[in-house]
Formats: structure tokens, C-alpha cells, sequence
């Protein structure tokens, strides 16, 4: 079963923007690509970096340390050196605030 998590409210994700947010002890990073939001690990799957410290370009995240890109729908890598993916949450928008779910 899924439980949701309140993360951020939506005024606060910057528009086609990346921020970092801890929900429920986990580091999270909450996308908005064109006022659609997405969620992911914040942790680059390749070395010690938060994605949120790095730059949203359309659907791919580039981790701030090598460069490696993921894709913020699936969480695959779309370039190297990263080759794992990172996790991705589903989201729901209640009240205007964006709830994350880890399971
Ligand atoms: Fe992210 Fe190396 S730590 S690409």
C-alpha cells in the first residue's frame, strides 16, 4: 500500500526547475518540467551529488559532479557515466501542496 508524504507546496517548486527537499528522512528532488511536476531520488546513482544541486533541461537531469543525465520520468540514465537509474516517486497535487509516495 502506498502512503502519501506532504513534500513542498507547488508555489515553492520553481518552474522548470529542480529543488531539493527532505520528505520523510529520504532526500527527494521535486522537478517541474512545462507546470507538470515529478519526483525523484536526489541522489546521483554514479558518486556522492544531489541532483538538485544540478540543471534541469527538459525531461533530463544533469548531476552537478560528472555530468551524467537521467531522464526525471523514468529515472533512466540518458548519459554517461551514469548507468543506473535513479528511483523515481509517483506524485499527487492536493491543496496545493505536491505528496510524494515511496511504495
Ligand atoms: Fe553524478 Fe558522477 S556523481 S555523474
Amino acid at each position: 500500500t502506498s502512503s502519501w508524504q506532504d513534500a513542498i507546496a507547488v508555489d515553492d517548486v520553481p518552474a522548470d526547475d529542480v529543488v531539493g527537499v527532505i520528505v520523510a528522512g529520504k532526500d527527494v528532488a521535486i522537478y517541474s518540467v512545462d507546470g507538470e511536476i515529478f519526483a525523484s531520488s536526489n541522489l546521483c546513482t554514479h558518486g556522492n551529488a544531489r541532483l538538485c544541486d544540478g540543471f534541469l533541461e527538459g525531461h533530463e537531469i544533469e548531476c552537478p559532479l560528472h555530468q551524467g543525465k537521467f531522464d526525471v520520468r523514468s529515472g533512466k540514465p540518458t548519459c554517461a557515466p551514469v548507468t543506473e537509474a535513479i528511483r523515481t516517486y509517483p506524485i499527487k497535487i492536493e491543496n496545493g501542496r505536491v505528496y510524494v509516495a515511496f511504495e
